[in-house]
C-alpha cells in the first residue's frame, strides 16, 4: 500500500554518502524532503542534485533537511558527486542514500514496476517534524522536478499549520490567503482584526498572517 498523506513515514537504516544513516535520528526535529533518483550517472538527476545543493540555504531557512536516494552503492555515489560538482558548479551538501538493495525504495513505494522494474520513479516526500507525510509527488524519470515549487509548498504547509488559512492557486509567500471555511465570520473578527474581503460567503481572502 503506497504511503498516503498523514501516514507516518517509516524509519530505516541505510548506507549513504555520509556513512550509515538512521533516518529518524538524522531527521531529528526538522522537516524533511526525501526525494528519489532513478539511477546514478543519469543526466536529469545530475541537474536536480546540483539545483538542490544550490537551494540548500533556502531549505535551511525553513528548518528543512534534504536527502536524496538512488539505487546504487555509496562508492558509485562518490564518483557521481564529483561529476555533479564539476558539471553543476555545486558540491553535494546533503546525504544521498545508497539504496543498493532497494530497501528504502520498497518501503516508500518508489519503484513502480509498470514504469521500471529496477529504477525508482522521481518520488518526493515532504515529512513534518512529527514524521507525518505532508506531501507526495511522483514524476516520471524523463522530467526533472521544480524545486522552487517544493519550497512554495513548504511555505504553505508551515503557514497553514500556524494560522487558520489556506493558500490559493499559484500562491507564493506574501500573497493573500484564504480563510478556511470552518472559521465563522465571528471567529474571523478575532483572528483577523485587520479585516478580510468576502468575494462569496465561502471565499474570503485576507492578508498573509505574519
Ligand atoms: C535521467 O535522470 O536523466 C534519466 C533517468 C532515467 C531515464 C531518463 C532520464
Amino acid at each position: 500500500m503506497a504511503l498516503q498523506l498523514n501516514d507516518i513515514a517509516p524509519d530505516f537504516t541505510q548506507d549513504s554518502t555520509e556513512g550509515p544513516l538512521r533516518f529518524y535520528e538524522w531527521a531529528g526535529d526538522s522537516w524533511v524532503v526525501l526525494f528519489s533518483h532513478p539511477k546514478d550517472y543519469t543526466p536529469v538527476c545530475t541537474t536536480e542534485l546540483g539545483v538542490v545543493a544550490k537551494l540548500k540555504p533556502e531549505f535551511d531557512k525553513r528548518g528543512v533537511k534534504v536527502i536524496g536516494l538512488s539505487v546504487d552503492p555509496a562508492d558509485s555515489h562518490a564518483g557521481w558527486s564529483r561529476d555533479i560538482e564539476e558539471t553543476q558548479g555545486a558540491k553535494l551538501n546533503f546525504p544521498l542514500i545508497a539504496d543498493h538493495d532497494r530497501k528504502v525504495s520498497d518501503l516508500y513505494g518508489m519503484i513502480h514496476p509498470n514504469a521500471s522494474d529496477t529504477m525508482t520513479v522521481r518520488s518526493v516526500f515532504v515529512i513534518d517534524p512529527s514524521r507525518k507525510v505532508r506531501l507526495t509527488l511522483t514524476y516520471p524519470a524523463s522530467t526533472g522536478r521544480n524545486f522552487d515549487e517544493l519550497l512554495r509548498v513548504i511555505d504553505s504547509l508551515q503557514l497553514t499549520d500556524r494560522h487558520k488559512v489556506a493558500t490559493p492557486a499559484n500562491w507564493k509567500h506574501g500573497d493573500d490567503c484564504i480563510i478556511v471555511p470552518s472559521v465563522t465570520n465571528e471567529q474571523a473578527k478575532e483572528l483577523f482584526p485587520g479585516g478580510w474581503t468576502e468575494h462569496k460567503p465561502y471565499l474570503r481572502t485576507v492578508k498573509q498572517p505574519a
